[in-house]
């Protein structure tokens, strides 16, 4: 998920390592480290934190070689220490990996290469590689690691150096970004351009399941099979700001745009389809534990917390558990009752939210277990926390928060899967879910598609003074979120309101100023909902719809339409969130705000 650029040439490696690292900042990372081979074979340095750091390491232990790999990570298995940074070993300390993604079966692969003898000194999946690559290798690298990867599941972006085949880099691709960089006489291997740029514009984009080979001679990409690969060579034209934002303007956009890989992320290796069930490692609770609580409370801020409100509904539909969803920052003020039998959910994208882990200390006081749902490994409440998942969206850099909304949707349902089989569940009514959750990444993709759409109608509404956005059941969350995604970027006031609520009061605002959102997918409130959108209408208000299908009942109440493709209705707030998405972001760019960086707000609220 995070950084990865290697140099092979004639010239000195650390610099060209080090200055492609500073390159890879933007993206966000927790770690870092570099591995080169000279004639006494590898070296490795590595510090957690910033570059600065492993500078300051490399500037009190220099090493150097005229071949070698870099990595930032971001990490998704075991904290970000020193110890877990990349690049990582073999046990003779001859082969050094670096990893950008998943290793989905490591946990398998890390028992059996414990019971051969390998001795693990990281909790990282990736150290497996390090050792796979050392059973396989008989003299070639490029041989051993086509063979150790047979072995692997998940997702890679890999570049592998050994002192027993030298001055050679080995890099294969499945589902994580890595290109090659043509010098003369010189070759790189990045996980994105940025990091080379400043040496060379020729690149060779790789596609999943290519292995590249590069020495000072020259490279050449094979196949899973060894076969020889032709692969074009692109010369890049943008420059280095564009690159960064991997060609979106904004990382807001970009992380909008990822939504489809983040959650594909989320669910990867945890979706048991035969059985209707998910398999989640970090609960720390067995079967019959899970079973002994009375409540679930879930607790979060901001983002986080309308996806709780959207868990609220999953658990107490499918688990028939009650659920009550807190903000945190009222929770701990408030005498909550909790005993030793509620189960506190508590949800952060940074895990570092200062009211979101005061709560989460203060359950645990009350005796609660704890399970945490967090994006940043190693931050604080996932350390803190008694059991939990990361949602694995990978770094997010815009201060509004995007896929890690969908991500936590995600992450709460394969919570609810579980906890549900063991209550109530039946394997069918599984089955079906996690068909509809498999069809999800495409149906955001097919969503995305509309970006212009929607663009559109952001400058069609970009003058507005005031929003609402009305929706129910599943969708009253949604549309809290489309009106704090707008009001948070553009500064337009906005309100979410569940949907029939909005006759109590809020109608009184209508009138042919107010835009009016509605989240109308054909769920079991529609007909509901179309009487809302007539009482709205009735009031002159602009009404922009969010639909599953062709809506005759709609015909006529409605000035523009967004179509979204129909799922399961605890999956439709993951999909029409995104349209809510782009058009709160076209509508911020429009007006010329700070986008990935709104006044007065910050990515991680750290004081109460
Ligand atoms: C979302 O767009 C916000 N910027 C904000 O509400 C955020 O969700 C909230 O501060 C919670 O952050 P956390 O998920 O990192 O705990
Ligand atoms: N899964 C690996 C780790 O946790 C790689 C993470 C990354 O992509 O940075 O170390």
């Amino acid at each position: 998920m995070c950084g990865i650029v290697g140099y092979v040439g004639p010239n000195l490696a650390n610099p060209v390592l080090v200055e492609g690292l500073r390159r890879l900042e933007y993206r966000g990372y927790d770690s870092a480290g570099i591995a080169v081979m000279n004639g006494n074979g590898l070296e490795t340095r590595k510090a957690a934190g910033k570059i600065s750091r492993l500078e300051e390491e490399l500037a009190a232990s220099p090493i150097s070689g005229n071949t070698g790999i870099a990595h930032t990570r971001w990490a998704t298995h075991g904290a970000p220490t020193q110890c877990n940074a990349h690049p990582h070993v073999d046990c003779k300390g001859h082969i050094a990996v670096v990893h950008n993604g998943i290793i989905e079966n490591s946990s398998v692969l890390r028992k059996q290469l414990e019971a051969n003898g390998h001795k693990f000194v990281s909790e990282t999946d990736t150290e497996t590689l390090a050792h796979l690559i050392e059973e396989a290798f008989e003299g070639s690298l490029e041989d051993a690691v086509i063979d150790a990867l047979q072995e692997v599941e998940g997702t890679y972006g890999i570049a592998v150096i050994s002192s027993d085949d030298p001055d050679k880099i080995v890099a294969a691709r499945k589902g994580s970004p890595l290109l090659l960089g043509i010098g003369d006489n010189e070759f790189y291997v990045a996980s994105d351009a940025s990091a080379i740029l400043a040496h060379t514009r020729d690149v060779i984009y790789l596609d999943d399941g290519d292995i590249a080979v590069l020495d000072r001679k020259g490279y050449h990409v094979l196949d899973e099979r060894s076969r020889r690969l032709s692969r074009k060579v692109s010369r890049i034209d943008w420059d280095l700001d564009q690159i960064e934002r991997g060609g979106f303007d904004h990382f807001m956009l970009k992380e909008i745009f990822e939504q489809g890989a983040s959650i594909e992320n989320t669910m990867r290796g945890r979706l048991l389809d035969g059985e209707g069930t998910s398999k989640l490692g970090g609960i720390n609770l067995s079967d019959e534990e899970l079973l002994q609580f009375d409540n679930v409370v879930i607790t979060a801020c901001g983002t986080s917390w309308h996806s709780a409100l959207i868990g609220e509904h999953m658990l107490e539909e499918m688990a028939r558990i009650p659920v009550e969803v807190e903000y945190a920052s009222e929770f701990r003020y408030r005498n909550p009752i909790i005993t030793d039998r509620t189960l506190c959910i508590v949800i952060s994208q940074s895990g570092e939210t200062a009211d979101t882990l005061a709560a989460m200390r203060e359950a645990k006081n009350r005796g609660a277990f704890t399970y945490g749902i967090v994006n940043v490994v190693g931050s604080s409440i996932a350390r803190e926390s008694d059991g939990g998942i990361y949602v694995h969206a990978g770094p997010e850099i815009g201060v509004a928060s995007t896929k890690a909304f969908t991500c936590q949707v995600i992450a709460l349902l394969l919570f609810t899967l579980k906890l549900a089989r063991l209550r109530n569940l039946s394997v069918v009514r599984g089955r079906e879910i996690i068909e509809a959750m498999r069809a999800l990444p495409a149906q955001i993709r097919k969503i995305l598609d509309s970006a212009p759409r929607i663009e559109d109608l952001a400058e069609e509404f970009k003058d507005s003074t005031n929003f609402l956005y009305l929706g129910r059941g599943y969708n009253f969350p949604t549309a809290l979120e489309g009106a704090l995604k707008l009001k948070e970027i553009s500064y337009i006031h906005a309100e979410g309101y569940p949907a029939a609520e909005m006759k109590h009061g809020p109608i009184a605002l209508i009138d042919a100023e107010m835009p009016v959102v509605f989240i109308t997918p054909h769920d079991s409130v529609f007909d509901k909902v179309v009487s809302n959108v007539q009482e709205v209408k009735a009031r002159g208000a602009r009404v922009i719809a969010i639909t599953t299908g062709e809506e005759p009942a709609l015909a006529g109440k409605i000035d523009y339409e967004i179509r979204i493709p129909p799922t399961i209705e605890m999956l439709i707030p993951v999909l029409a969130v995104v349209p809510l998405q782009l058009l709160a972001y076209y509508i911020a760019v429009k007006r010329g705000a700070n986008v990935d960086q709104p006044r007065n707000l910050a990515k991680s609220v750290t004081v109460e």
